[in-house]
């Protein structure tokens, strides 16, 4: 057993995690979403796999210029190319960690990789070398370990111990194992593979049976060392395990779970919720630690228990992973004081000209709205903030809905700061108002989600709408927040054509001129 109860988390939601349909972020996000990683205390940030795009590259580069504290990973394949790509990406980090991985198991290697075994040993060492070769932290992982023959897994993980990997990983890839099995599987290779002892062992599982986070528990009771795991359990089809929660199994069972991690748990809401919002990823209403009714107790008889003691149905604090009680903050007559003193209790820095901004948004939904929540704050800045660079603006709207006549909008938007109008009809008030961006806006890209929810309670709330599009091959989200929900939806549309904009400025600038007619 390793001498230390200290569990390394290793943060992948910006590789596995952006590795699921419709999850993937631009290089602004990824960067927001790093930094805030670094900030919740994760010890390892595993930024990209390098060789699988300039984008991928340029996002692990500048990660790992920004890099502080956390160490920075790049995933390669156990090939030269992927190797050197992911050091060149990883040169500029304080601590840089290459990850580099090959298939063990039988169906893998003989339909996936079409390599025997003895190719795959090779391949184990001679990737190792080459990653050491640049940087001294090396990690190894054998995927589908958990459907690969012990024996051979055995010989894998001593081979990459030996060519001087210091972290082995075993992905339970297809999320089959059950925690009995998997840790039972870590402690075994623990105990046999010579070097076993001078190594970290690490886990990764997937959740395709809802096991991610118990088999991670059972590989740490059994003496791996490592976590990796993404914020929310986001990944690839049912999704990694969830940082989230084996964060605060750790804490709260540490009675018979005698581990620690560096993550500040208060700090989990916000990246829950960062995620969330850059992904255009809902978080389910019962996910344990930051679904919305994580802490709500609805029956009378649990209320009744809250009321006399909170421990009757509480195993820990909303407040112990940084939710604050929903509380009402400011009326319409709050001034700019208040307003500043709020933001900061609420974790925003904004300058002089944002905060004018952000102020006078607040009056505005202070006359439509009798009570401004925390989450009402929230929102409006993080849109702001979301909209602020963007090339096109959304300005005004007037929409005709309802069983009387044709649906139809007349939609404002600024456009390089040049204000025009489009009016289109459609089937249906939204099909409309897409229409009418259409006519200003003329586009390819497909609507693959839509989705709205409301940002607090009551039939005054304000609307939070998602919306992806799609267009070759490549998917962007944009938000939109307004007290009318068709407002909102505008929004969020608006702020997905930008993003497409972005990513076609990159592959195509005339793209750009060209399709603004
Ligand atoms: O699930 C898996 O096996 C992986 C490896 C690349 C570590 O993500
Ligand atoms: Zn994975």
């Amino acid at each position: 057993m390793p001498s230390s109860n200290r569990v390394l988390i290793f943060d992948t939601t910006l590789r596995d995690g952006e590795q699921s349909p419709g999850a993937a972020m631009n290089l602004e996000e990824k960067l927001k979403v790093a930094e805030m990683l670094e900030e919740l205390g994760v010890d390892v940030i595993e930024a990209g796999f390098p060789i699988s795009s300039n984008g991928d590259f340029e996002a692990v580069n500048e990660i790992a210029k920004r890099s502080k504290t956390s160490v920075i990973c790049g995933l390669a394949r156990a090939g030269v190319k992927d190797i050197d790509r992911a050091a060149e990406a990883l040169k500029p980090a304080k601590r840089a960690r290459i990850h580099t991985f090959i298939s063990t198991s039988p169906v893998h290697m003989k339909h996936k990789l079409q390599m025997e075994p003895h190719q795959v040993l090779e391949a184990v060492v001679g990737s190792v070398t080459r990653a050491r070769h640049h940087v001294e932290d090396v990690e190894w992982s054998a995927e589908d370990a958990t459907r690969t023959d012990f024996d051979f897994l055995c010989r894998c993980v001593e081979a990459a111990i030996k060519a001087g990997a210091m972290t082995i990983n075993i992905p339970d890839t297809v999320g089959y194992a059950i925690p009995a099995e998997y840790g039972a599987l870590i402690k075994a290779l623990i105990d046999r593979v010579p070097g076993g002892e001078k190594v970290n062992f690490s886990t990764h599982c997937h959740n395709d049976l809802g096991l991610a986070v118990a088999n991670s528990i059972a590989g740490v009771a059994a003496g791996a060392r490592q976590v990796e795991c993404t914020i929310n359990g986001i990944g690839e089809r049912a999704g990694n395990a969830a940082l989230e929660e084996i964060v605060m199994a750790l804490k709260v069972r540490a009675d018979i779970l005698p581990y620690s991690t560096g993550i500040d748990s208060l700090s989990i809401s916000r990246a829950s919720k960062m995620v969330s919002n850059v992904t255009g990823f809902p978080v389910q209403y019962n996910k344990a630690i930051v679904g919305k009714n994580a802490f709500a107790h609805e029956s009378g008889i649990h209320q009744d228990g809250m009321l006399k003691n909170n421990q009757t149905y509480e195993i820990m604090t909303p407040e112990s992973v940084g939710v604050a009680k929903t509380s009402l903050v400011l009326g319409k007559l709050s001034g700019r004081h208040a307003f500043k003193d709020k933001l900061e209790a609420m974790g925003y820095e904004l300058g002089a000209n944002a905060l004018e901004d952000a102020f006078r948004r607040f009056k505005d939904l202070a006359d439509k709205k009798k009570h401004v929540f925390d989450e009402d704050i929230a929102a409006l800045v993080d849109d702001q903030l979301a909209h602020g660079q963007d090339r096109i603006q959304f300005v005004n709207m007037r929409v005709v809905a309802g069983t009387f006549g044709p649906q139809s909008a007349e939609l404002e938007l600024s456009i390089d700061g040049e204000t025009r109008l489009g009016v289109a009809r459609g089937d249906g008030p939204m099909d409309a108002i897409f229409n009418a961006i259409k006519t200003l806006f003329p586009h390819e890209a497909t609507l693959v989600l839509f989705d709205v929810h409301a940002v607090t309670e009551g039939t005054d709330a304000q609307a939070g709408v998602t919306i992806r599009l799609a267009e070759d091959g490549k998917s962007v989200t944009g938000h939109g927040s307004d007290t009318d929900t068709m407002v909102a939806a505008a929004k969020a549309y608006v702020h997905a054509l930008n993003k497409l904009l972005v990513k076609r400025q990159k592959t195509a600038p005339e793209a750009l001129t060209a399709a603004r007619g």
